[in-house]
């Protein structure tokens, strides 16, 4: 493994990916020719309707997925590389945690919540089992979550519940990048700002970046500082949020800027998340 690999900082490039989900390549691809860099102090909201590529771009760069063209490298080495050994996956996956958009299928329905979390800190970590308890209940306080309720199994909570969890289990091992996508479209205004807010706070207090993907504009303006807005598999924006929110070019954008009713629901979103 290189010396940067083991660097506290991470940094996720991915450059000219395109994903094409059809293996003779005729239909358009789900991700078409792009790139994006993302380090530990970047705080990237991507926003576009449904099916323009958003979860296959995210998933590329955690390794899900391998692009059909174009590469992913993580501190300079490639990720398919960094994967393929032991030491390398682990390495990633201490730094850089995904939570998916279905949490249904992301959890093993036969271990408890409490277990699901402490797993990657002992794993991943290399915590004992007293150490990954403390982490474990430090890190379900953080997102407000009853630690009683982590002795339920995952089909025992409710879904906006089982997101949190989720959520809690990416944050256990204080991941230096964190790619989340849809992670708040499950729960209610209220609960959606407490856990942005909370979000926010981790990735600035841990010096953690953030690629926050979702259809809620308002919850991405309110944690992104950039934006990329995607269609059809390519870019057709990206800039700052202040930008592309108040001076959108693309009429896309604008479009989607439209449909939110612009600043009342961040403005909503923001009152919601500093209760
Ligand atoms: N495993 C797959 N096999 C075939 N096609 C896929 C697969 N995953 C995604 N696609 C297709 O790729 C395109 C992009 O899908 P993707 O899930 O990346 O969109 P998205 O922007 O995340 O949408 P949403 O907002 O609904 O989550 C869609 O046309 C989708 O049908
Ligand atoms: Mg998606």
């Amino acid at each position: 493994m290189s010396g940067n690999l083991r660097a506290a900082y991470a940094e996720i490039d991915a450059e000219h990916v395109c994903k094409s989900f059809d293996r003779r390549g005729s239909g358009s691809p789900a991700v078409d020719d792009i790139s994006m860099k993302v380090t530990s102090s970047s705080a990237i909201g991507i926003v576009g309707e449904s099916g323009s590529g958003k979860s296959t771009l995210v998933r590329m760069m955690c390794g899900l997925l391998s692009p059909s063209a174009g590469s992913v490298s993580y501190n300079g080495a490639e990720l398919s590389g960094v994967l393929s050994t032991r030491a390398g996956r682990r390495e990633f996956r201490a730094k850089v945690q995904y939570v998916a958009q279905d949490t249904t299928s992301s959890f093993d329905p036969r271990r408890t919540l409490r277990d699901a979390v402490r797993l990657p800190a002992m794993r991943l970590l290399g915590l004992n089992s007293k150490a990954a308890d403390a982490q474990v209940n430090s890190t379900l306080e953080s997102l407000e979550l009853d630690p009683a309720m982590a002795d339920r199994f995952p089909t025992e909570v409710s879904g906006g519940q089982r997101q949190r969890f989720s959520i809690a289990r990416a944050l256990v091992v204080r991941p230096r990048i964190l790619l989340c996508d849809e992670v708040v479209s499950a729960l209610d205004v209220s609960v959606q700002g407490a856990i942005l807010n909370m979000l926010r706070q981790y990735c600035i207090d841990a010096d953690c970046g953030l690629v926050f993907v979702s259809h809620g504009l308002p919850a991405t303006a309110f944690i992104a500082r950039d934006m990329v807005v995607m269609r059809n598999g390519v870019i057709v924006e990206k800039g700052t949020t202040d930008d592309v929110v108040e001076r959108p070019q693309d009429p896309y954008t604008a479009e989607l800027l439209e449909a939110y009713r612009g600043a009342e629901d961040i403005e909503r979103l923001a009152v919601a998340a500093t209760r």
